[in-house]
């Protein structure tokens, strides 16, 4: 039996390609995704993967789709924290809104999608807990004190999940992208986009692709001497 693995966010942009990548390596896929119906509806259609529809954010809400993805596909050996967003503002004129959304979606977010299913894991004796942080929690960018705060949170949440999950069979790593081609990076205004595509030595945005091969790594059985772990993939922009 094939393994099974969920990706939040996992309908558009890296979360798409990530979702797409765990499918052709072999396991039974879900994707949760937040509000695009049209896009998820999309996404099942041409993949063949099923998609879920709760807000990361929301303790019981996850709890309850997580369990129902349990109940339709088996239960979950591998988990992609992927969902985040980013409300970008100068920190002066940051509201307390845009930063408890940002938290709340990209770190409590965390929280909320790996905590129900842990305890599975802990029986079963495996388990892959996979985050997507941010070259923007590792360097910090202008505009986003509230986005690399909960990035830069993601990295202390693997490293302290790895020395509890270790003994039972469950690695929990990062992976930090860099600038990658999707909505997001393409909603930044274009003159600072091309500003930010001039400090990537590679020449060019990241494709999702490139981190999806990163996070089927990850999962696979080879890498379960990883743990605790970041995976920094932004085409030479920052080094560690
Ligand atoms: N460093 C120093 N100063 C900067 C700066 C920087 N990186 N960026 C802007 N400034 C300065 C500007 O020069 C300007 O100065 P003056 O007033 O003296 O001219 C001042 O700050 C205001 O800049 P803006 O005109 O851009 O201000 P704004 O209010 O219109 O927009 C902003 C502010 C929303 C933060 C905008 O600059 C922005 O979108 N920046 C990009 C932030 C970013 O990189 N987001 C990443 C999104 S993708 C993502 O998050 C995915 C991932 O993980 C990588």
């Amino acid at each position: 039996m094939s393994r099974v693995a969920l990706v939040t966010g996992g309908s558009r942009g890296i979360g798409a390609a990530i979702s797409k990548a765990l499918k052709g390596a072999g396991y039974t896929v879900a994707a949760s995704y937040a509000g695009n119906d049209e896009a998820a509806a999309k996404f099942t259609e041409e993949t063949g993967i099923k998609t879920y529809k709760w807000d990361v954010g929301n303790y019981e809400a996850s709890k309850a789709g997580l369990a129902q993805v349990e109940s339709d596909l088996g239960p979950i050996d591998v988990v992609v924290a992927n969902a985040g967003i980013t409300r970008d503002a100068p920190f002066h004129r940051m509201t307390p809104e845009q930063w408890h959304d940002v938290v709340n979606t990209n770190l409590t977010g965390v929280f909320n999608t790996v905590h129900p299913i842990y305890p599975g894991m802990r029986e079963r004796g495996f388990g892959r807990v996979i985050v997507i942080s941010s070259i923007n929690g590792q360097k910090g960018q202008f505009g986003q004190v509230n986005y690399s705060a909960t990035k830069a949170g993601d990295l202390g949440f693997v490293k302290a999940l790895a020395q509890e999950g270790a003994a039972k069979g469950i690695t929990a790593n990062a992976i930090c992208p860099g600038y990658i081609a999707t909505d997001m990076v393409m909603a930044v205004p274009e003159k600072v986009r091309n500003s930010i595509i001039a400090q990537i030595p590679t020449g060019r945005l990241g494709e999702p692709e490139e981190i999806a091969r990163c996070v089927v790594f990850l999962a696979s059985d080879d890498a379960a001497f990883l743990n605790g772990s970041t995976i920094t993939a932004n085409g030479g922009q920052f080094f560690v």
